[in-house]
């Protein structure tokens, strides 16, 4: 892991946002915890995301599906049977890799040399392997390619198998009654499954959506890069059902709006970009990934897929329910076709935490501060009396009382001033409100902002308004 994102990774621990899972056991690989400043400010993304897909758009409505879902559903949706990753041991180390990601690493490598070309040819050669599910070949490009384990150095890969992401358990409480059900692996197949609920009891009329937020859960071989890739992770998947035949269009839509979302959130232009996928899945008539330029390189945060109505046609056939939908407009049936957006709350998580983390010399002293955009920040502001006497406390409680009602607000009276408006800059706290003296002569506090550490008087009826106006987008 490069240097930046260890200093992220123990900056996120240290000060409350992502814990290891389980840490007293040492943890369990590729789960995370959220700390009390990670939880307001993953809670803050979900609503942004929620209130700009449903609020702002009048034919979006939310849905909250359930984790278990009938069998079926995963049969008719492929992951039963092709919900793989091609994974690879290295005899040597004993290390289990996914044998695309380390082709993938060797390309990204030629890239950086300068070699596109090269780079491209890779990525072809091995599209055309995974496609042809042709293992043998696609370990022999492992080794011809001088993939080395990056444990034991070693070319002396196995056979590739295929493994399924998807986790298993089983219900009912005996055994003979009892069946395998999923855990699943994405939120999606909820929404097709309630599409005609969801049409009917909201009264929707194509094109419209459906939006929901939730768990997912992958066995995935690799876990690495922190919560960029987790095996329980949260999706925010919205699927917007469209009339065959303007699915590109809408296509379209779709993929301008999600990149100006992002740009909205502060991610500057230079570190997104679009990644239009060459390569199809089958249920797909175009996609992309929209990528963010993480400390690890670009990566997909988001991806924005066509997948025509490969989905409830492969419900209508597995539940022999039509899924079709009446047109009044062109006075027909038909099967929607689906344009979805689909990104994981802990990868927008983990995007905002690094376009946010900031280290500055000031005056031969590193500062580190969290410039989160104030409707972001886990904490809006901080009430902090100069000192714990003449009346300063009861003061300082009395403007938290005021604003906690509208504001996530902490009140704190310990320490050194300049103690806690670092610990506050840590946080990414956008407010710091000094009560001094001079407060309990003519109702004014000084706010310190936390880019610039510059200071202003303000009147503490003025308070509310100010942040009002700075927390919202
Ligand atoms: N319904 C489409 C779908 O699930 P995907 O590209 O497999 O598509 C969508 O996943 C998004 O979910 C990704 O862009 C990523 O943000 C997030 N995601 C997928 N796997 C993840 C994992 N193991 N950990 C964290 N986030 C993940």
């Amino acid at each position: 892991e490069s240097g930046l994102l260890k200093d992220i990774i123990a900056h996120a621990k240290e000060y409350g946002f992502v814990y290891p899972s389980s840490e007293i056991y040492d943890g369990l690989q590729a789960v995370y915890d959220y700390g009390p400043y990670g939880v307001e400010l993953k809670n803050n993304l979900k609503r942004l995301w929620w209130e700009s897909m449903t609020r702002l758009n009048g034919n979006i409505v939310g849905l909250d599906a359930a984790i278990f879902m009938h069998p079926t559903t995963w049969k008719a949706s492929g992951h039963v049977d092709s919900f793989n990753d091609p994974m690879v041991d290295n005899k040597d180390s004993k290390k289990r890799y996914r044998a695309d990601v380390l082709i993938e690493e060797k390309a990204a490598g030629y890239e950086n040399e300068g070699n596109q070309e090269k780079a491209d040819s890779l990525l072809a050669s091995m599209g055309r392997l995974l496609e042809a599910e042709d293992f043998t070949a696609l370990r022999e490009l492992l080794i011809e390619e001088d993939i080395k384990c990056p444990v034991s150095g070693t070319t002396n890969w196995t056979e590739i198998r295929q493994f399924n992401l998807m986790f298993s358990t089983q219900v009912g409480s005996v055994s003979e009654d009892s069946s395998t059900i999923y855990l699943r692996p994405e939120t999606a197949q909820g929404i097709f499954v309630n599409f005609l609920n969801v049409q009917k009891t909201a009264r929707m009329k194509v094109p419209f959506g459906i939006a929901q937020i939730g768990k997912a859960f992958r066995n995935e071989i690799v876990a690495r890069q922190f919560i960029f890739r987790m095996r329980e992770f949260e999706q925010m998947e919205m699927q917007f059902f469209v009339r065959p035949g303007t699915e590109l269009e809408w296509y379209k839509h779709w993929a301008d709006t999600r990149m100006s979302w992002h740009k909205a959130l502060g991610i500057p232009e230079e570190n997104l970009r679009r990644h239009d996928h060459e390569k199809l899945a089958h249920y797909a008539n175009a996609a992309l990934d929209i990528e963010y330029k993480f400390p690890f390189g670009f990566k997909e945060v988001e991806g924005i897929h066509s997948r025509t109505d490969f989905d409830l046609k492969a419900h209508q056939e597995f539940s022999k329910k039509k899924q079709q939908y009446f047109d009044p407009e062109v006075n027909k049936n038909y099967i929607p076709y689906v344009v979805e957006t689909s990104i994981g709350a802990d990868r927008l998580f983990l995007m905002t935490l690094c376009n946010a983390f900031t280290t500055q010399e000031v005056e031969g002293k590193s500062r580190a501060y969290l410039a989160l955009h104030p409707a972001l920040a886990p904490v809006k502001a901080a009430i902090l009396p100069l000192t714990k006497k003449d009346g300063l406390p009861d003061k300082g409680k009395a403007i938290f009382d005021q604003l906690k009602y509208d504001f996530n607000i902490i009140y704190e009276e310990a320490g050194s001033i300049g103690k806690r408006y670092t610990r506050q800059d840590l946080i990414g706290t956008p407010f710091c409100i000094a009560v001094d003296h001079q407060t309990l002569e003519d109702d004014t506090v000084t706010i310190r902002h936390r880019d610039t550490t510059e200071q202003e008087r303000v009147p503490i009826a003025d308070l509310h308004g100010r942040l009002a106006t700075a927390c919202s987008f």
